[in-house]
């Protein structure tokens, strides 16, 4: 259902690879709600997705950019806002990889030109971004910058390997440049912790399906969808949300929160069960 909540709204979304990107469901849901926008990916990705698609279906341009490069960022914005006609009021940053993860290295011995390679693209390019934002004061008042992120920068998930520092990194830099967008420009930055979600990047960590299992029978409301996403993101784009800054927003249908939930606790009564009845089999021996 759509409400008009960005109708008027200018934007930039960042991360639409293919239909089941988060950014490709932000960029739908902005469209049915009025926004206007410029869509962007790494050139290499723009040759692999189905970017074009996305674009006729919501009216935009594409404008590559790699996001590790200030000269790739500076050219977006400048042609962002002529081609919206003036400044922007969204800016979505859907967008990490981690080599290491790709290439099966553990988080106990990394490559670290990988290492860098993954933090600059999942996280320092979130302070490029806004650093270009900023210092050609493109953002309009009362606009809202949000990027993605994930509960492994607050607790151990092994697999995610240094992806959940890149995630803390992230979180970080949306606080401490959040205070500058909010102090001059009356701009909010967050960032939305998401629950897993089977996407390209999602789908790329080691044991991910147990991941979404395991998740989805911890939360009370179950894993929020890329759709859900789109919507919550969406809200925080809009009017509604106008003094909510510097936080870093749990949707994860309440995964965050849990401790242990029945179902998980009913499937280890079972196991030690199981357990149980053969040791005493193999006493009667
Ligand atoms: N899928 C999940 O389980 C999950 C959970 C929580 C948070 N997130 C986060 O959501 C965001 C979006 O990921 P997704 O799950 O939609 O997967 P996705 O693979 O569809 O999106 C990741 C995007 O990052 C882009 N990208 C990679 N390198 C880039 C570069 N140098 N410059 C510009 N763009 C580049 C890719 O082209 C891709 O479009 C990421 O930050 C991810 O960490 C995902």
């Amino acid at each position: 259902m759509a409400y008009n909540l960005l109708k008027g709204k200018k934007g930039i979304i960042f991360g639409a690879l293919d239909s089941n990107s988060i950014a490709w469901k932000v960029a739908e849901r902005a469209h049915e709600e009025g926004a206007e926008f410029v869509l962007t990916n790494a050139p290499v990705a723009l040759r692999m997705g189905t970017i074009n698609q996305l674009a006729e279906k919501t009216g935009s341009q594409v404008i590559p950019a790699d996001a590790t490069s200030m000269k790739d960022l500076e050219h977006l914005v400048d042609e962002s806002m002529k081609i919206l006609g003036g400044k922007i009021d969204f800016v979505l940053h859907s967008i990490g990889m981690s080599v290491n993860v790709r290439r099966g290295y553990h988080y106990t011995d990394q490559d670290y030109k990988f290492t860098k390679i993954g933090w600059d693209v999942s996280a320092l390019s979130f302070h490029r971004v806004m650093n270009v934002l900023y210092n050609k004061k493109a953002m309009n008042e009362w606009g809202s910058i949000v990027a993605l992120s994930y509960i492994a920068a607050q607790r151990v998930f092994p697999d995610y390997n240094d992806m959940a520092d890149n995630k803390a990194y992230l979180e970080s830099v949306a606080r401490s440049f959040g205070y500058f967008f909010g102090r001059d420009f009356k701009v909010r930055v967050n960032t939305i912790s998401q629950s897993p979600t089977p996407t390209t990047a999602g789908s790329g960590v080691k044991g991910f399906d147990g991941f979404l299992n395991y998740a989805e029978k911890m939360s009370p409301l179950g894993n929020a969808t890329a759709l859900e996403c789109a919507d919550y993101t969406i809200s925080l784009f809009s009017d509604l949300t106008k003094k909510v800054t510097l936080q870093n927003l749990f949707h994860d249908g309440g995964f965050s929160k849990m401790g242990i939930s029945d179902e998980v606790m009913q499937m280890f009564n079972e196991s030690a069960e199981k357990e149980h009845k053969k040791h005493k089999k193999d006493k009667k021996k």
